[in-house]
C-alpha cells in the first residue's frame, strides 16, 4: 500500500489531529478509523518488554540490564537483542519500545546508571545503534532517551543542567547523533530535565534545530511521561506527542491553542505528518504490514549476553575457570535471590529466573559438593510472598461483592493503565491478595506491605494493619516504583496452615481515570542472628576447597527516581568477603550490580567477577562461567573507582534548581587521566580465559581525516577465545583543553589456541574533530594505540591526520 500522508491529513479535522498527539491512556495513541489507523501501543524498555500490562501474570523476556550489553562492545550482539525485543514486542502488542536509554555515565551516584551503557560517548552510539537497528528492523519502532543531559534522578522533574555546547556536541548529544545518523531511529523522547534555559519537551533549538534540522531526523518525538508542560510551548519547541493521557497539554488543548491562533495549524499537520510516518513504520495503517520477526530463543540469548557480558576483573592464578573442586561454599543471599535487573520503568517480570545457586547446582560436575549459607543478607525488603504460598487476586465491588478472580503467581499486583479481564475501573471497590500460607519453620513471621494508600492485613485471622501508607516526597511515577515496605509481624507455627488476606481499597477518585493499582505482599520467615549467620559462613568457606561470596546492590540502592547516596555494599557484605577470604586462599567473588561499588577486599580475594544485573539467566550464564564451558567476555564500559571520594565528578544534586556541567568534556577516564588519581579498574578492562598478543599495527590515513586501522593479535592460550581490540587517540602536540587519550573504536575478535587473527577499526573523522562553534577537524600528529584496554596499551603508531580530499 502507498503510504498517501497527503490524502490522510485531508480526512482529519482539527480535533480528530491534535487527539493523534495526546495518549489516550497511558500507553497508548487514540486509533483514527476514518484513515485506517489503529491505536499505537508504546510500552518500557529496555531490557525487556512490558506489555500494556505490568504485572507478574504476563511475564516478559529479561535481558541483561544496559549496563551489561555495553561490557560486551558488541553492537552486533546489541542488534540480535533488539531482533529478539522486537519479537517480545509483537507477542505483546506493543508497537513502540522506549528505549533505548543512551545517556552517559557521568557520575556513579546516577540512579539509572545501571540503564545507560557507559561513559563514553563513542561505546554509548555503537551499542544503541545495534540495538536500534535490531529491534527496528522487527518492524517495531524505538525512542531513543531521554534527549539530553538527563544524566541524574535528583529533582529530575525539574532540574535544569547547565552545560556548555561544545560539551553538550562532544559528549551528551554525541550518542543520539551517531544514533540518527547510522540507524535512523523512528522516535526520540524528550527528557524530564532543563538545558541551559528550557526544557527540554519545549526546546527549540535541540529539537528543531540540531536533531530535525542538522541531523536530518524524521521521526516523531514524545515526551518523557508528564515531561509535557506547556501546550503551545511544546508545539513550538519541537514535541509531537504528549505522553501519558487522557489528560495531557495537547489533545483538546492544542486545538484550542490553534483556534485561539496561538499555534498555527501547519505546525500540527507537521506533528500529525510524524506520527503517520511512524505507525505506516509500524504497521498501524490498515494494509502495511510489519516485516516477518524470525523466532530467536530468547532465553538462550539472555543466557548468551549475559556470559558475554561478565567482567572478570582480578583472576590470581588463574583460579578461574574451577578446576573441578572437592567442594564450594556459596555465600550471600543474593546467591539465593539475585537482583536480576534494575528499578523503575526498566522493571519487567520474568516466567523464570535462574539464580546463582540454581545455575551452580544444575551445571556442577559430578563428585563436587556444593552447600549454601547465607551469610550476610543486605536486602532491606521482604521478597515477595510465594515460597509456601497460594494465593488468589480477588476483585470486589463498592459493596464487598466478588466480581472476578485471578490466579497469582506471588503477592503482587500491579493493574496500571488496563485492568485484567472485563473488569472496569469505575466497577471497581477492592482488590485483594488473598489465600494461604503454609510456614517452614516456627517462629516470628514478618509481612510486608509495598504500596500506597489504604490496607487491611490479616494474617491467621489476626488483623496486622489496617489503616493509610503514604510516602513523602515522592514524585508521582516513583510513588508506584518506588513505594517503601512496611513490615508487621506474628507468631507462626511450622506446618500449619494460615490464611492470609490483604485487602487494597480503591480510591473513589480514581473512577473516571487511570487504573493504578499496584501493592505487593512481602514475607520473611524466621530470620537468623546477623552474627550467628556471618560465623556458619565463615565456618563454612573455611571447610571447603572454593568459596563463591555473591554480593552486590538491592532494590533501594538502584533506581530510577533517586540518585545513590554511597556506593559501598549495603549491609555486612564487606565483612562477609573479608572474612571468607581470611579462611580461603580461593575465594571468588561474584559482583551483582548493576553500576560501580567499592569493593574495599579487592586486592585479598583470589577473583572477582563483575555479573552487573544479568536478567532471568544470570545463574546459568554464571555457572557456564565458573565452570568454564565458556569465558566472561565482557570489558568494562565505565571506569570503577576505589573508593567514591576518589571519583572526579560525582556530584547529582543540582544547587538552586541547577546542576552544573563544570567538569566540560572530562567525565569517565577522561577526567580520571586529567585528575591524575588511579582508579580501581579502568575503563576497557576485562580477563578472559585466554592471552593475546598483538602483532602489528597499521594505520592508514583516508585523506578525510580519519584512518582505517588494522591490528594483528594471537590467541597465545590454550582455548577458543575472544579479544575486545580497543583504538585510542592522543594528540602528540595536546591542544590544551582537549582530553588526554580518547576511544577512536573497537573490535571484537575470536580466535582459536595459537590462531592468529586480524582486526579492522575505522576511526571516523568527528574522533578527530573538536567543536568550535561547528565541528572543526583538528589536523596533526596523533599516537594511535591498540589496546587490551585503557591503561594496557599494547601497540602504538604515531601518524598525521588531516583532511587532504
Ligand atoms: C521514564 C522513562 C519511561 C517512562 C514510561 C518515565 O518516568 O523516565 O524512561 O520510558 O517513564 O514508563
Amino acid at each position: 500500500m502507498t503510504f498517501d500522508v497527503d490524502a490522510m491529513l485531508g480526512k482529519l479535522d482539527l480535533d480528530a489531529k491534535t487527539r493523534l498527539l495526546a495518549g489516550q491512556d497511558v500507553w497508548t495513541l487514540p486509533p483514527l478509523p476514518e484513515i485506517g489507523l489503529a491505536s499505537i501501543v508504546m510500552s518500557d524498555g529496555p531490557v525487556g518488554v512490558r506489555g500494556v500490562r505490568w504485572t507478574p501474570d504476563d511475564p516478559s523476556l529479561t535481558l541483561p540490564s544496559p549496563t551489561a550489553l555495553a561490557a560486551t562492545w558488541d553492537p552486533e550482539l546489541a542488534e540480535r537483542v533488539g531482533g529478539v525485543l522486537a519479537q517480545e514486542a509483537r507477542r505483546k502488542g506493543v508497537d513502540v519500545l522506549l528505549a533505548p536509554t543512551v545517556n552517559l555515565h557521568r557520575s556513579p551516584l546516577g540512579g539509572r546508571h545501571f540503564e545507560c551503557y557507559s561513559e563514553d560517548p563513542l561505546l554509548t552510539g555503537h551499542i544503541g545503534a545495534g540495538y536500534v537497528a535490531g529491534v527496528q528492523a522487527g518492524g517495531v519502532g524505538t525512542t531513543v532517551k531521554h534527549f539530553v543531559a538527563n544524566d541524574f534522578e535528583t529533582e529530575r522533574f525539574t532540574a535544569e543542567v547547565d552545560v556548555a555546547e561544545k560539551t553538550l556536541r562532544e559528549l551528551y548529544l554525541a550518542p543520539f547523533e551517531y544514533i540518527v545518523d547510522k540507524a535512523r531511529p523512528w522516535g526520540i523522547m524528550a527528557a524530564y530535565n532543563g538545558v541551559n534555559g528550557s526544557t527540554m519537551t519545549e526546546h527549540g533549538r535541540l529539537l528543531n534545530d540540531v536533531l530535525r534540522g542538522e541531523w536530518g531526523f524524521d521521526g516523531f518525538v514524545v515526551s518523557d511521561w508528564l515531561a509535557a508542560r506547556h501546550t503551545v510551548n511544546a508545539a513550538k519547541g519541537g514535541l509531537d506527542v504528549a505522553m501519558p493521557g487522557p489528560k495531557t497539554v495537547f489533545g483538546a488543548r492544542l486545538a484550542e491553542a490553534v483556534r485561539a491562533g496561538d499555534v498555527d495549524e501547519q505546525t500540527i499537520d507537521d506533528m500529525v505528518r510524524r506520527v503517520l510516518l511512524l505507525a505506516h513504520r509500524v504497521g498501524a495503517l490498515k494494509g502495511t504490514t510489519a516485516p516477518l520477526v524470525s523466532e530467536v530463543d530468547g532465553a538462550e540469548l539472555a543466557r548468551e549476553v549475559a556470559r558475554r557480558s561478565f567482567v572478570l576483573l582480578r583472576n590470581e592464578n588463574d583460579v578461574l575457570p574451577l578446576d573441578k573442586p572437592r567442594s564450594i561454599a556459596v555465600l550471600g543471599a543474593l546467591a539465593d535471590d539475585p537482583k536480576i535487573l534494575g528499578g523503575g520503568s526498566a522493571t519487567v517480570f520474568p516466567a523464570d529466573v535462574v539464580s546463582p545457586l540454581d545455575g551452580l547446582r544444575t551445571a556442577l560436575p559430578d563428585g563436587v559438593d556444593l552447600r549454601y549459607s547465607l551469610g550476610a543478607d543486605p536486602r532491606t525488603t521482604l521478597p515477595t510472598a510465594s515460597d509456601g504460598f497460594a494465593l488468589t487476586a480477588i476483585a470486589r465491588d463498592g459493596e464487598g461483592r466478588e466480581l472476578a478472580t485471578f490466579p497469582l503467581p506471588e503477592g503482587r499486583i500491579r493493574w496500571i493503565g488496563e485492568l485484567p479481564g472485563e473488569l472496569t475501573i469505575d466497577a471497581l471497590g477492592s482488590v485483594e491478595i488473598a489465600g494461604t500460607l503454609t510456614p517452614e519453620a516456627s517462629g516470628e513471621h514478618i509481612f510486608g506491605i509495598t504500596g500506597a494508600g489504604l490496607f487491611t492485613l490479616t494474617v491467621a485471622g489476626k488483623t496486622l494493619f489496617d489503616g493509610a501508607t503514604v510516602r513523602e516526597g515522592a514524585d508521582v511515577v516513583t510513588a508506584v516504583t518506588h513505594v517503601e515496605e512496611q513490615r508487621y509481624t506474628t507468631e507462626l507455627t511450622a506446618g500449619e496452615r494460615v490464611d492470609i488476606r490483604l485487602v487494597y481499597r480503591v480510591p473513589p477518585a480514581m473512577a473516571g481515570g487511570i487504573a493504578w493499582i499496584s501493592f505487593e505482599l512481602g514475607h520473611s520467615g524466621p530470620i537468623a542472628d546477623p552474627g550467628a549467620a556471618l560465623e556458619a559462613a565463615v565456618a563454612l568457606a573455611a571447610d571447603a576447597e572454593v568459596a563463591v561470596v555473591v554480593v552486590g546492590t538491592t532494590a533501594d540502592v538502584e533506581s530510577e527516581g533517586f540518585d545513590r547516596k554511597t556506593l559501598a555494599l549495603p549491609g555486612k557484605q564487606d565483612e562477609l568477603v573479608t572474612r571468607v577470604a581470611a579462611v580461603n586462599p580461593r575465594t571468588v567473588v561474584v559482583v551483582n550490580a548493576g553500576a560501580p561499588v567499592e569493593m574495599p577486599w579487592r586486592n585479598d580475594v583470589a577473583a572477582v567477577l563483575l555479573v552487573w544485573f544479568p536478567g532471568q539467566a544470570g545463574g546459568a550464564a554464571l555457572a557456564d562461567v565458573l565452570f568454564g564451558a565458556h569465558e566472561p567476555g565482557g570489558r568494562l564500559p565505565t571506569t570503577w573507582p576505589e573508593r567514591l571520594a576518589d571519583c572526579p565528578v560525582w556530584n547529582v544534586e543540582p544547587k538552586d534548581g541547577v546542576l552544573h556541567y563544570e567538569e566540560g568534556v572530562f567525565i569517565g577516564y577522561r577526567a580520571w587521566e586529567r585528575a591524575d588519581v588511579a582508579p580501581a579498574y579502568w575503563f576497557g578492562h576485562g580477563l578472559g580465559y585466554t592471552g593475546w598478543e598483538y602483532t602489528a599495527l597499521s594505520v592508514e590515513p583516508d585523506g578525510d581525516g580519519g584512518a582505517d586501522v588494522r591490528v594483528r593479535l594471537r590467541n597465545t592460550g590454550t582455548r577458543t577465545g575472544r579479544e575486545v581490540v580497543q583504538i585510542y587517540l592522543t594528540p602528540v602536540d595536546i591542544d590544551g583543553g582537549r582530553p588526554a587519550r580518547w576511544l577512536a573504536g573497537f573490535a571484537n575478535v575470536e580466535a582459536g589456541p595459537g590462531e592468529e587473527v586480524e582486526a579492522a577499526v575505522r576511526i571516523e573523522s568527528r574522533s578527530v574533530s573538536i567543536w568550535d562553534d561547528s565541528w572543526r577537524h583538528v589536523p596533526g600528529e596523533y599516537a594511535v594505540e591498540a589496546a587490551h584496554s585503557y591503561a594496557n596499551p599494547r601497540l602504538t603508531t604515531t601518524v598525521r591526520l588531516a583532511k587532504t580530499g
